[in-house]
């Protein structure tokens, strides 16, 4: 197996992505698997800022530390450093695709598609919404997390 190297993106990289970065690494973690994992906006509002402070919160209550992660925005040099590229949502996807240079070797697709059942589905963006809604988005990145790692760990990852 390649060492996989697994980008994030959202829009600002300060709520969806971070989570999604965290519940990777911890999931990676768990199973001793060697993984590069970052995460990235397709925006630049928020380039060298940390995470939200309700995706620090709902990181750690599920033991993951993210007050040093700092935003940056998605970059030309990332489809190849990168071997997946994960999409939190539609639009992200199409931003993503619309950014790819032609010599993108990652494979670039939704985070849930990862899911079984939950092909095609967004995450959705809990920004401008209560604290609560942080929770729904840590359980669906933590379910894509798992999945993932279960197909990298399969042959045909
Ligand atoms: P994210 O959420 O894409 O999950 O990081 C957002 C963060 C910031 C903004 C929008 C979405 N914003 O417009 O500043």
């Amino acid at each position: 197996m390649t060492r996989p190297a697994i980008l994030f993106v959202c829009l600002g990289n300060i709520c969806r992505s971070p989570l999604a970065e965290a519940a990777f690494r911890k999931a990676a973690d768990a199973v001793g698997m060697d993984a590069i994992a970052d995460s990235a906006g397709t925006a630049a509002y928020h380039v060298g800022s940390a995470p939200d402070p309700r995706s620090v919160e709902t990181a750690q209550k599920h033991g993951v530390d993210i007050r040093h992660y700092r935003g940056r925005q998605l970059e030309s040099t990332d489809f190849t450093r990168f071997t997946h590229i994960f999409a939190m949502d539609h639009q992200n996807l199409r931003n993503i695709l619309a950014a790819a240079p032609s010599d993108s070797t990652a494979k670039i697709a939704l985070l849930m598609d990862c899911v079984k059942g939950r092909e095609g589905a967004a995450i959705a963006d809990p920004y401008y919404d209560g604290e609560e809604h942080f929770g729904p988005t840590w359980k669906d990145v933590d379910a894509a997390a798992q999945a993932l790692i279960a197909t990298l760990q399969s042959t045909e990852a």
